[in-house]
């Protein structure tokens, strides 16, 4: 009977943990709203809890419930809270590994990329998730706001300019790290065009990198217009499914999860039309679906975009397995993988 009893607790602290796990993505973000992290950063050493009340522009009337968001966020691991002993009147307040990647000025993005996804415009397709299953929509996102995603960027400049400043911040990161620790995947390239590549941060950190390199952004005429280019970053507003202007090396940095096979199918193959020489090549930069059993914390940040894919795009995340169907559909013969930078991975495609 007791240990009835422990499985039932067990299974419904499952069911009660799920139905509340928004909470933890909603505190997270009132934090971040607040500048919790970015405070107590500043601070320089533990921070009293009183000092941070003192410290945050919040009303004096509010002042008491800093405590309880505190200890949630505390719970989950984004802070800690030091040395406390049963003698000392406060809590002091330390910043986490994981709390430091939302300092605002982190150049992981992290805390650019919270706002994106848990603003209104990412959260409300959710709620047409199920209806989606029962229409003829392409995306639950389509089914919320009428018109795709890309559309919707076009037409409301504020989500273009919040989408676009999440995609960027995060891919500076993710772009100083490939060039520092991919340097030979540009060897002895003349030109890349970064396809998909938003305002450029990609292109740019390579063409620093590699001032021999002319590198062209192509991305939609609203992503690019107004970007004033230098001498070795060129603007390209155009359609990645009617043409890609002609390059060396062709990158995809967290476009192909996006689209459906059908589609990544199309645009690999007019990437390759677009490569210029024999020893070309297209460089995708992408998450590839692993499924280690013993780090369930990354599966489950996996599933989490996959389904975020499902929900936004046609498009979804892909398995090496899935991902070399796609490049040997497209007509390409060889490819390989490097391990991750951070969640993604770099695959390199030969015609
Ligand atoms: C997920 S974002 C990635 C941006 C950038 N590569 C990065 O990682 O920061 C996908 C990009 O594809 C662009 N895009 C969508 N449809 C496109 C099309 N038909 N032709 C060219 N670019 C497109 C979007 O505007 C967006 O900038």
């Amino acid at each position: 009977m007791e240990s009835h009893g422990e499985e039932l607790l067990r299974a419904q602290t499952h069911v009660w943990n799920h139905i509340f796990k928004f909470i933890s993505s909603m505190s997270l973000r009132c934090a971040i709203d607040l500048g919790i992290p970015d405070v107590i950063h500043s601070y320089g050493q533990p921070m009293p809890l009183s000092e941070l009340i003192a410290s945050l522009p919040i009303h004096h009337a509010k002042t008491c419930f800093i405590y309880r968001l505190m200890r949630i966020l505390t719970h989950s691991g984004f802070f800690s809270e030091h040395n406390v002993t049963e003698n000392e009147l406060e809590v002091r307040y330390v910043l986490t590994d994981a709390s430091k990647l939302l300092l605002k000025d982190h150049h992981s993005g992290m805390s650019s990329l919270l706002q994106l996804i848990v603003d209104p415009v990412y959260i409300n397709p959710w709620f047409q998730f199920s209806n989606w299953f029962t229409n003829e929509d392409p995306t639950p996102f389509h089914t919320q706001n009428g018109m795709t995603f890309w559309d919707l960027a076009t037409c409301e400049p504020k989500f273009n300019k919040l989408f676009n400043e999440a995609m960027a911040s995060h891919t500076e990161w993710v772009s100083s790290v490939v060039v520092e620790k991919c340097k030979g995947l540009f060897k002895g390239l003349e030109s890349l065009v970064d396809v998909g590549g938003g305002t450029g941060t990609m292109a740019k950190v390579i063409a620093k990198s590699f001032p021999q390199l002319k590198c062209t952004v192509l991305d939609l005429p609203h992503v690019v217009a107004n970007l004033q280019g230098t001498e070795n970053v060129k603007y390209v507003g155009g359609d990645m499914f009617e043409a890609i202007p002609s390059a060396d090396c062709i990158m995809l940095k967290w476009v192909l999860h996006n689209w459906n096979d059908e589609e990544c199918v199309t645009i690999l193959k007019k990437c390759k039309e677009a490569i210029n020489r024999g020893d070309g090549k297209v460089i995708i930069i992408d998450l590839v679906m692993e499924n280690k059993k013993e780090d369930d914390k990354l599966t489950q940040t996996q599933l989490f975009f996959d389904m975020q894919m499902l929900v936004f795009f046609t498009g979804k995340e892909r398995n090496e397995k899935e991902w070399a169907n796609l490049i040997h559909s497209a007509g390409f013969s060889n490819y390989k993988i490097t391990p991750s930078v951070g969640l993604v991975s770099i695959i390199e495609v030969c015609p």
